[in-house]
């Protein structure tokens, strides 16, 4: 047993500025409580605040608004509403659908309508409520299985498909078909939605926002307000976690808060209260997921017709991308033979639902996991095994349903490594016997892995910018295109320019993420962060090295190759040596440029999405996890005891962020799977809208056996460093607590019945289960 992050276990791999247990670069800050966010900052005199005003109803017409109150309320110096708006009302991230504000169609409980700017965030909230808004109210759509009947969908259905599904079904020894109900998750990052716009010149801005994405910000500002990109500058230093909800959805409160800069000339705030974030953003997608396989006396897949359908709610947002990812993750680490996977965008009356660690992937791997434990069940046989032997493999058995070959492919002993180190094969029979003597308790045992593809989908974002300057003093300060939210980012990159420069770490500054310093950047998601920017700011290292080392060259009269950076030092010729900062000042008097851009794409990947082929991931990342619960099957309350971890994260450029990544990852994907639910009321409006109503994991939570470990293995694509991606991978290794309480409740059974278990997987819902276990039981059938 260990504590959190106790990084003294960490094996420390080399003694370069990569590979070492660095600290977060603003740990101290953190733990200080002088680390700045968006609504920290020192805002400029006679700054305005703004609360939004939003429907209180899911479906229907605005008949009538009526702001004179609101208008009169104590400090309010301006309302904005749709008709205000110069340029686009529209802020859809990639398609249509999302107004700023509206004044007419309501499509979900939440959604804006206008926003009031007052001298205090008090008075404007206080403002706020005293709109009278007539309604015409309708019924809304809220089930995703009715939307799914309906067809209604924000965007057209996607299909992959390799081989011949139906024949593979027809003619399997056994064949089984379930379907199951995959919740949502509220991303209930610390800092919630804030931007702050202060006027520059022109009629251009300089806005703080809390987001992700600070090039679609600046992109959205600029368009809302009719003026050319080259006015607008984003700055975000830092986010408070993001977790995906700052992908898409952290433009709105960017957009009203500089709409109302420019109807007042003052700069403007705003900021949103908890229960106002809750309602008005996008929330995970809750799935709903079918299977139909075939499998033969072994438990060896055959054949698999797939469907997964998200509930995007209003509007496409992200959701194209999001449910491609569910079907490119359906498969999780199996090889399926003969294959059909669809995927469906089922519109609701809800929030539109966005980006969240896994994109789709956590949801799409639910209905193939499922899947194993229930063949396993039908097989009797302990469900790793029909993990392990359904695994992709050598020749023949390693292409994708989207025709991507898996390569380097390590999971199986990675697996094995795991099941010595968790001492599974004692742990199960040691359960199996326990439970056989206990009536009420019952103890469950999972092991489950993750494979998911790392690369945006969307090939054009998997590109990145850096800047980095060095000064005559020899420190340095980088900036690039990547955002911190807390996932150690700007760590890693400070690690990678201090390697790639052959210097102390200390001597490089991190700067905020500007729009003016490197342009037209990618979200930082899809946890490729470090691979693009960290390869970005290492080209522009290299950039600067080479140049400084052909001046010292030059000037020294030795060759380029006799010159060499080592130890916070510059060597050259016949042991001769400056430090370096001498090196810096050496250039610069010789008139060399110490500023360098840099830039990198992702090599390999293309996708072509109409015939559903290609190679949309560069690599893999893998893991795989082991859980044990303890349920009690009178009352569904249930503990989960023990996680076991080892996770590839290819060279490790930071151990301890990594596992920080891991544990976090891994926590968060456990509340998502058992005490976070989303609750909307029959009219549609969200009622688990604070702390109060939505249970995020407790640190009490944590299992008091968490041991984490490191997959010891490079990557072996060119990576930077050839380290992997680890941002959104482990989120998915909490499958296994699901698994595991499923096994549990098989228990009842004795392993005779695979109970269907939806998630979250609340204590009511185990009962549930245990209740529909038994019963089946007493039927005499299998499930
Ligand atoms: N870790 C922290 N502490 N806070 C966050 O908001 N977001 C996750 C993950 N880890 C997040 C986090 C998500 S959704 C992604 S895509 C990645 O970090 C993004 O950062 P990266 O690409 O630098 O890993
Ligand atoms: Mo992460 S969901 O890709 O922001």
């Amino acid at each position: 047993m260990r504590n959190l992050s106790d990084i003294s276990h960490t094996k420390q791999t080399k003694t370069g500025a990569t590979g070492v247990s660095k600290k977060h670069e603003s740990a101290p800050k953190h733990v200080a409580g002088t680390a700045v966010y968006v609504d920290d900052m020192q805002e400029p005199r006679g700054t305005l605040y703004g609360a939004v005003g939003y429907s209180s109803i899911a479906k229907g017409r605005i008949m009538a608004l009526d702001l004179a109150s609101v208008r009169a309320s104590e400090g309010v110096v301006d309302v904005l509403e749709v008709q205000d708006i110069p340029g686009h009302i529209d802020i859809g991230a990639v398609f249509g659908g999302d107004p700023l504000l509206t004044s007419d169609e309501v499509k979900y409980q939440g959604q804006p309508i206008f926003v009031v700017a007052a001298a205090t965030e008090l008075q404007a909230r206080r403002a706020a409520r005293k709109a009278i808004i007539q309604y015409q109210e309708e019924t809304p759509l809220l089930d995703v299985t009715k939307a799914l009947g309906e067809q209604q969908f924000v965007r057209p259905s996607h299909f992959m498909k390799r081989g011949d599904q139906d024949a593979a079904l027809a003619n399997a020894p056994h064949r089984l078909q379930a379907k199951q109900h995959v919740g949502g998750q509220e991303h209930f990052y610390l800092e919630g939605q804030a931007a702050l716009a202060v006027p520059a010149e022109d009629g251009g801005m300089l806005v703080y926002s809390s987001t992700q994405h600070p090039s679609e910000v600046q992109k959205l500002v600029a368009e809302v307000l009719n003026v050319p990109l080259n006015r607008i500058t984003v700055d975000m230093r830092r986010m408070g976690g993001g977790f995906g909800g700052k992908e898409s959805q952290g433009a709105a409160w960017a957009c009203m808060a500089a709409l109302l800069v420019m109807k007042t000339g003052r700069a403007v705030k705003v900021r949103l209260p908890r229960v106002d974030d809750m309602s008005m953003t996008g929330k995970r997608h809750p799935f709903y997921n079918a299977y139909d396989i075939g499998f033969d006396e072994q438990g060896l897949i055959l054949g698999a017709d797939i469907m997964v359908a998200g509930d995007c709610g209003h509007s496409p947002d992200l959701s194209d991308a999001i449910v491609d990812r569910a079907m490119f993750h359906a498969d999780n680490a199996y090889y399926l033979p003969d294959v059909a996977i669809a995927g469906h965008r089922c519109m609701t009356n809800t929030v539109s639902h966005t980006a969240f660690r896994g994109f789709g992937g956590p949801q799409g791997m639910m209905i193939i996991e499922r899947a194993m434990d229930d063949i396993a069940r039908v097989i009797g046989c302990d469900p790793l095994d029909i993990r392990k032997r359904n695994l992709y493999g050598g020749a023949g058995r390693d292409m994708t349903p989207y025709h991507q070959q898996v390569e380097h492919n390590v999971l199986l002993e990675l697996i094995e490594q795991l099941e010595q180190s968790s001492d599974y094969r004692a742990r199960r029979d040691e359960i199996t016997q326990w439970n056989s003597t206990s009536k009420v308790l019952k103890r469950g045992l999972a092991l489950t892995p993750v494979k998911f593809g790392i690369s945006f989908t969307l090939q054009h974002l998997n590109q990145a910018g850096a800047l980095i300057h060095i000064y005559t003093d020899g420190s340095i300060q980088v900036n690039h295109g990547g955002t911190e939210m807390g996932q150690g980012l700007h760590t890693k990159i400070i690690q990678i320019v201090a390697e790639a420069l052959s210097i102390d770490p200390n001597e490089i500054q991190i700067t905020a993420t500007r729009t003016d310093k490197v342009p037209n950047t990618s979200p930082t998601a899809a946890s490729s962060g470090t691979d693009l920017n960290g390869q970005a700011a290492k080209n522009a290292a290299l950039t600067l090295k080479q140049r400084i080392s052909e001046c010292i060259a030059e000037q020294k009269g030795c060759t380029i190759e006799q010159v060499s950076f080592a130890d916070g030092k510059v060597h050259w010729g016949e042991g001769e040596s400056m430090s370096f900062a001498e090196a810096a000042q050496f250039a610069y008097v010789n008139r060399v440029s110490l500023s360098a851009t840099g830039y990198y794409k992702t090599p390999k990947i293309w996708y072509d999405r109409e015939q559903a082929k290609g190679r949309p991931f560069f690599y893999f990342a893998n893991g795989a996890a082991v859980s044990e619960v303890v349920v009690d099957t009178l009352t569904g309350e249930y503990k989960v005891v023990g996680v076991d971890i080892l996770h590839d994260v290819g060279r490790s450029l930071n151990p301890a962020v990594d596992r920080g990544q891991i544990e976090g990852g891994f926590i968060q994907g456990m509340g998502w799977l058992t005490t976070e639910e989303l609750k909307w009321n029959e009219k549609g409006v969200l009622t688990s809208n604070g702390p109060a109503t939505y249970k995020i994991p407790a640190i009490s939570d944590t299992p008091k056996r968490f041991n984490v470990d490191l997959f010891e293995r490079d990557n072996d694509e060119e990576t930077v460093y050839h380290s992997k991606a680890v941002g959104e991978p482990p989120f998915m290794l909490a499958i296994s607590v699901w698994s595991a309480l499923r096994d549990a409740i098989s228990n009842v059974s004795d392993y005779n019945v695979s109970p269907a278990l939806d998630t979250p997987a609340t204590p009511e819902r185990v009962l549930h289960a245990v209740m529909a276990t038994k019963a089946e039981m007493a039927r005499g059938g299998e499930s």
